[in-house]
C-alpha cells in the first residue's frame, strides 16, 4: 500500500525534516578526532528532544541508540560505542525523527580531519548520485529512474552501489512502500505521484558491494579497507514540484 501524502502532511514533514537537518549539523559540528560515537548520539538525542521531536531509531527493533554511527568501512547501522575517531577516518551519521506523527530520515558521510583524496571522492560521489536520483523525482517518472540515475553515476565514478539495503517510502511510519534501490531499470517500478514521499539514500564502496552483517546483529560492513559512504535524504513530490524536506543550510554544490 502506498499512502500518498497532502500539501498539510509534506508541510509537517518539512518541519520535521528542518529539526532532522540543524541536529545533523550540531553533530556534524562535533565531528572530529577524539569524540567518540556515544557523545555523539548523545548530543543528537538531546537536541532532537529539544526540539520537540522523537529519536524514531531509539528501541525501533530494539535499536538501541538513537543515531547509526558507522566508521570507514562500516556502511550502515554501527551502534554508537566509546571507541573515539581518529584523524583519516570517514563517519557516516544516519537518524531519523518523528514530529507531530510523521517520520523524517537523513544521513551523511562526513570526513575526520584529513583524508584519502579517494575517501573524499567517495563521500563527495555518494552526495552527487543523491542529487542525480533526487533529479528523476518528476512526474511521469517511475522509481527504476530514480534507481537507474543512481547506478549509472556511481558506476561512471568507478564506485559500487550497495545492493542490500535500499531507500524507502516515508511518512506516518519509518519504512512504507515502495522500495527505492540504488540500482534498477529506467522506466521501471512504482510511477512517482504528487504526494509520495521517499527516503532516497545511495549507500557506496570503493570496491565490490558485499556486505556482512557483524556479530552484534546491527554493524554492516563491508570487510577490511574498502571504505563505504552513505546520502540520504527524505524527499517528496509536490503539488509544485520535487522537494527536499531534509535540507538543511548546506545546499546543492
Ligand atoms: N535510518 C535507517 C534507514 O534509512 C534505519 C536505521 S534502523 C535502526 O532506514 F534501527 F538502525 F535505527
Ligand atoms: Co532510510
Amino acid at each position: 500500500m502506498i499512502y500518498l501524502k497532502r500539501p498539510q502532511e509534506l508541510a509537517r514533514m518539512q518541519e520535521g525534516g528542518r529539526i532532522l537537518a540543524s541536529v545533523m549539523e550540531d553533530v556534524h559540528r562535533e565531528v572530529r578526532a577524539g569524540v567518540t560515537p556515544q557523545q555523539l548520539d548523545k548530543l543528537a538525542r538531546r537536541g532532537i528532544r529539544a526540539h520537540g521531536a522523537l529519536p524514531a531509531q531509539l528501541g525501533y527493533r530494539s535499536y538501541p541508540a538513537s543515531i547509526c554511527v558507522s566508521p570507514n568501512e562500516v556502511v550502515v547501522h554501527g551502534i554508537p560505542d566509546d571507541r573515539r575517531l581518529m584523524d583519516g577516518d570517514i563517519v557516516s551519521i544516519d537518524f531519523a525523527v518523528i514530529y507531530e506523527g510523521y517520520y523524517v530520515d537523513m544521513a551523511r558521510t562526513y570526513p575526520v580531519g584529513g583524508v584519502s583524496p579517494e575517501a573524499m571522492h567517495l563521500i563527495e560521489a555518494t552526495r552527487e548520485a543523491f542529487w542525480r536520483g533526487f533529479a528523476q523525482i518528476q512526474p511521469g517518472n517511475r522509481v527504476g529512474d530514480v534507481s537507474h540515475a543512481i547506478e549509472q553515476y556511481l558506476r561512471a565514478e568507478g564506485l559500487f552501489a550497495v545492493r542490500d539495503f535500499v531507500g524507502h517510502g516515508i511518512g506516518r511510519s519509518f519504512h512504507e512502500e515502495p522500495d527505492v534501490p540504488n540500482v534498477g531499470e529506467a522506466g521501471q517500478g512504482v510511477p512517482l505521484r504528487v504526494g509520495l514521499a521517499l527516503a532516497v539514500e545511495p549507500m557506496v564502496t570503493l570496491r565490490e558491494p558485499r556486505v556482512e552483517i557483524l556479530e552484534d546483529g546491527w554493524t554492516a560492513s563491508t570487510g577490511a579497507g574498502n571504505l563505504a559512504a552513505h546520502y540520504e535524504n527524505t524527499v517528496a513530490l509536490g503539488v509544485d514540484g520535487p522537494i527536499c524536506l531534509t535540507e538543511g543550510a548546506e545546499h546543492r554544490p
